[in-house]
């Protein structure tokens, strides 16, 4: 097989649909093109059925009931109706009062949990951000002695986007059970890779996006507990009253029937996938450290996700290695926060120094992801930053026995 260039490393940004979700949405657009809404007559129905299947694909793969599936537009507003909308209801006080109850996420948590966070604060509610070790995880022990008589809501993610590290999600949905505070889980980056049990791990809510399981982009999903506890949510958004009233709005049925059949398509493949990723992803890194110097692999060593690697470059910059490497599409901090020129605050959060954190570089391996890939990008990385740093004084210094971190440098 002929290596097909640019390549795509870079599955934790988006993936690209699946072909067979594709045939599955298209004849939502034209031929059955109707609103589930409309109740009498045969269109409706039509879009009706399809969403009510997609619903029960989407709450299969995650152990759910169909009837606890919100569907959104994405992890971003699921995220928002879970924090802001779980906070609004579970407030000791009213609106406009301080002390109205306590928070914990932690820093590492995407824009998508902090920013919600943060309005939070603003509108009377007190937020703790737990700091995860070097390793990257949040444990069910930084959680419990965060805990407050007034704790309402616990939000942590489940597998990280920079770094893949992977939290002790089930200990800490079992530990807010016993406390009766309501758990939202951000698992935009491990649905549909990893085994899903809402029951078993003890969760209230759950975000998760189509786009970063093979599904189409601008729809997701906001699991929402019925049974004990029966979560409530104060509606973000108010009209038609779809969605149990959570999220007015027509429904998005083309993207709907997308995100149940990438669903259906994880539930079947996800165990074959993950071992095939896991293997590709230790040839990557084996590779890595077998052919370039100083470089370090971050976040714990194996409670990762199996498709994706965050490697530090020592000497390099993270920017301009993918400038060497510009056949292959990586991400140097998150997508979403690659425009500023500031470090990763995730690498930041895990104590990773300044300069480490801006020759970082996160891979992340997909479906169609090879051997042949993974061969020619070990090949490609290695050169690349070989070439910078033939060009840079201070690993020329490093070579020379001298300690970097010990200059000090002229001010002017
Ligand atoms: C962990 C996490 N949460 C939330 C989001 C936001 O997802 P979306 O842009 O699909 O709303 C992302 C996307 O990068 C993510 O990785």
């Amino acid at each position: 097989m002929t290596l097909k260039l640019p390549m795509y490393f870079d599955h934790a940004a988006t993936t690209p649909t699946d072909p067979r979700v594709v045939e599955a949405m298209l004849p939502y657009f034209t031929e059955k093109f109707g609103n589930p809404g409309s109740r009498n007559h045969c269109f409706g129905w039509e879009a009706e059925d399809a969403t009510k299947l997609a619903r029960k694909q989407v709450a299969d793969l995650i152990g759910a009931d169909p009837k606890e599936i919100i569907f959104t537009s994405g992890s971003t507003e699921a995220n928002n109706i879970a924090i802001k909308g779980g906070a609004s209801m579970y407030a000791r006080k009213p609106a406009g009062e301080a002390g109205r109850g306590h928070v914990i996420t932690d820093i590492i948590e995407h824009k998508a949990v902090l920013d919600p966070c943060k309005r939070l604060q603003k509108e009377g509610f007190d937020v703790t951000y737990l700091e995860p070790g070097p390793d990257g995880i949040i444990t069910r022990r930084m959680v419990e002695n965060a805990m407050r008589d007034d704790t309402i809501l616990v939000s942590i993610m489940w597998a990280n986007n920079e770094i893949g590290t992977i939290n002790e999600v089930p200990q800490i949905g079992a530990l807010c059970h016993e406390k009766s505070v309501i758990f939202h889980t951000d698992a935009t980056q491990w649905v549909g890779k990893m085994p899903t049990d809402v029951n078993a791990d003890g969760i209230d809510l759950l975000s998760f996006s189509g786009h970063k399981m093979y599904g189409p982009k601008g729809v997701g999903a906001l699991y929402v507990r019925r049974r004990r506890p029966r979560v409530r949510l104060v509606a973000l958004q108010e009209g038609g009253g779809q969605e149990r009233g959570f999220r007015s709005g027509t429904l998005n049925v083309p993207g709907i029937v997308g995100l149940g059949t990438a669903c259906e398509i994880c539930t079947n493949e996800m165990d074959s996938e993950r071992e095939r990723l896991l293997a590709l992803r230790i040839r990557l890194e084996d590779g890595i450290v077998a052919k370039v110097p100083e470089v370090q692999i971050n976040g714990h060593a194996d409670k990762r996700l199996p498709h994706l690697t965050n490697i530090s470059f020592g000497f390099v910059e993270g920017e301009s290695l993918m400038m060497e490497c510009k056949d292959i599409a990586m991400s140097s901090g998150s997508a979403c926060t690659s425009a500023s020129l500031e470090p990763s605050y995730v690498l930041k959060g895990l104590g990773v120094g300044d300069e480490l954190a801006h020759s970082s570089l996160r891979m992340s391996l997909g479906r169609w992801s090879s051997e042949q890939e993974i061969d020619y990008a070990i090949e490609t990385i290695a050169k690349g930053v070989e070439r910078l740093r033939a060009l840079s004084p201070l690993w020329d210094m490093h070579n020379e026995g001298i300690d970097i971190s010990k200059i000090e440098w002229a001010a002017h």
